[in-house]
């Protein structure tokens, strides 16, 4: 089957099972400076798995772009990737253990037509005062899998939160125990490397994990316990590479087709065979492919948070295209942005063609200066006598030389590196940069989130005040907000007078020092335009949409430029949320700074002082 008949058929099942088709996150979160990218589709759903009412009901369903730069590593095997499309369906307190695997199996058995005696299930085992899944253990037998296929797994892999087991949770984090269901792919051979026994999660290959069924049950309290949570919610996700690799029945996602068009055209460029050399294809076409969706997303390449990532992704492709093939230069892996294109025509407010030159643009800059990095990085290499792990190291950090490029090299030199030394100190910077983002997610978690959304409303009254003295032209094109300032992308042609910032920046404070209402309404999409909320909506997904005005009762101001009157509000907006109850609770904004994005597009700082 192809994969866009099993996103297809996954989204309708759910739909005719009364679940409501929610619009995917954007990849860069925004709005959410706790998370750099999306990973995972009940990223967007936290606030609706802690009880609040989603304005789409209780079920919903979607699919979801997700990258996960912890698996950075794991790329160049038939099925890790750090970018993938998540199917993800949702019960927000409604059904929950027996009815999501029934649901689930019938997908895959009946749906995908999948034989059963290649699935197999993970159950968890209990840990402490958590008990064994029995309920699942039941509900899986019921359905008619045997014994034998069904394997009890402790915290570390069926137990899902964002942050991992228990003990790695935050306070205030949500998780409980899950379910998952693998293929076995029986023509791949157990390799013994991975222990004397094959088994679901063996890393041999021979077993993929097809489908992860979450039962939000538990958050994690101050004093380090669990807490049981009112609302019983699901949470499942299953990667669509894998469900499309399990129905053709072939291990190797880079050979369905949401990879095969980019290996193809990696095979041309390079003039190698994929059969000889798929680890570093693997890695080059799963690279482009995250890269390309990041700059979509509006990230460029940085020594910062996003655009470090995306950095890392381009320069670990450099090195592999060196690898294959040290005749052709970097910047060509910008062909490649036109063949992922093609894969996700129609899809995720699909790539335009006109953006096509600018994504290739940024990429073959990036390649351009790297490639002079890579020169003065290979030329030191030579002047190194003996290179021990510490270096290869050192040379893996500062020129992106994985350790299998540096290895390469001194195997020619007739050198052997110490991988035990290298891998030491690897193991030793992972858990200095886990605790880096974890700092990031717990400060957003506890006392950033205040701050947060003090800026989240500020965002809303920019908006609705560059209207009043710009025009109802201005438009809102993205919005970025940490704990220390909002950024806020608009459409405006021009750069604006010190005398516009100033007025915008006063209406603001004017509206803040009113001390306006906040007010949440959820209505239905017809009533919302009625109203003339403002926002990009996608109607496709809603018929109950969730809006935010501030201001109820509000009078038009005489001198504003935008005359539409808001449903009686000062801005009204369709907004998720969260936003603080009263305006005075922001504080004071000041604008930063005024500068232009590109042609067309403006972008406004601001912070509260
Ligand atoms: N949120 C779950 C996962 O990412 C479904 O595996």
């Amino acid at each position: 089957m192809d994969s866009k008949t099993i996103r297809d058929k996954f989204i309708k099942f759910f739909v005719e099972k009364n679940h409501k088709e929610i619009a995917p996150a954007k990849l860069v979160p925004e709005n959410d400076p706790t998370t750099l990218l999306t990973s995972s589709g009940m990223q967007q759903l936290v606030p609706y798995l802690l009880g609040e009412k989603h304005p789409a009901g209780k079920r919903l369903v979607n699919s979801q772009p997700c990258f996960r730069a912890e698996d950075i590593e794991e790329v160049g095997d038939n099925r890790h990737t750090t970018f993938f499309e998540m199917l993800g369906n949702w019960s927000l307190g409604d059904y929950f253990k027996e009815d999501q695997l029934k649901w689930f199996w019938e997908f895959l058995t009946k749906e995908l037509g999948l034989p059963k005696e290649k699935l197999y299930i993970s159950v968890f085992e209990g840990d402490g005062n958590i008990p064994k899944d029995e309920e699942s253990y039941e509900v899986w037998k019921s359905l008619g899998v045997p014994e034998n296929h069904i394997f009890f797994y402790g915290v570390e892999k069926n137990w899902w939160s964002r942050s991992g087991p228990p003990n790695n949770m935050p306070a205030g984090e949500i998780g409980g125990p899950d379910s998952e269901v693998f293929y076995e792919f029986t023509q791949i051979e157990h390799n013994k490397k991975f222990g004397d026994r094959c088994h679901p999660n063996c890393n041999c290959g021979r077993f993929s994990e097809i489908g992860n069924s979450v039962f939000i049950q538990y958050q994690k309290k101050d004093d380090g316990t669990l807490r049981e949570l009112s609302q019983k919610s699901v949470d499942f996700g299953g990667g669509l590479e894998r469900l499309t690799a399990a129905t053709l029945d072939h291990p190797d996602i880079f050979q369905t087709d949401l990879y095969q068009p980019i290996i193809d055209a990696i095979v041309e460029l390079i003039g190698k065979e994929y059969e000889e050399n798929k680890s570093a294809m693997q890695v080059l076409a799963d690279h482009l492919k995250a890269a390309t969706f990041m700059i979509v997303n509006e990230v460029e390449p940085s020594n910062k948070l996003q655009g470090y990532v995306l950095r890392r992704l381009l320069r670990r492709a450099a090195i592999k295209l060196r690898h294959l093939n040290k005749e052709i230069p970097l910047n060509s892996l910008a062909l490649l942005i036109r063949i992922i294109r093609a894969i996700y025509e129609g899809l995720f407010g699909a790539i335009k063609e006109k953006e096509v030159n600018f994504l290739e643009g940024v990429v073959k800059n990036e390649m351009d200066r790297f490639s002079k990095t890579l020169d003065h990085g290979l030329k030191e290499i030579e002047k190194i006598e003996k290179i021990d792990g510490k270096i290869a190291f050192d040379l893996y950090q500062t020129f992106g030389f994985p350790y299998e490029v540096t290895e390469e090299l001194f195997r020619q030199k007739g050198q052997q590196v110490d991988k035990e030394q290298f891998r030491a100190e690897f193991e030793k910077h992972r858990e200095l940069s886990r605790t880096a983002s974890a700092g990031i997610f717990k400060g957003g978690l506890a006392d950033q989130s205040e701050v947060v959304t003090k800026y989240h409303t500020a965002t809303h009254l920019l908006h609705q005040a560059l209207r009043d003295v710009l025009g109802p032209g201005v438009f809102q094109q993205g919005s970025n907000i940490t704990a220390e300032r909002l950024r806020f992308d608009f459409s405006y042609d021009k750069k604006m007078t010190d005398e516009e910032i100033k007025k915008v920046e006063d209406i603001i404070n004017q509206r803040i020092k009113q001390d306006l209402k906040v007010d949440h309404l959820i209505v239905p999409l017809e009533k919302a335009k009625e109203m003339n909320a403002i926002g990009l909506f996608d109607e496709k997904y809603a018929d109950k949409v969730s809006i935010y005005g501030v201001g109820p009762g509000y009078n038009l101001d005489e001198d504003a430029k935008d005359k539409r009157i808001r449903g009686g509000y000062y801005s009204l907006e369709f907004c998720g949320g969260p936003h603080v109850e009263h305006t005075a609770f922001i504080g004071k904004i000041k604008i930063a700074k005024e500068e232009a994005v590109s042609s067309g597009m403006r972008r406004i700082r601001a912070q509260i002082v």
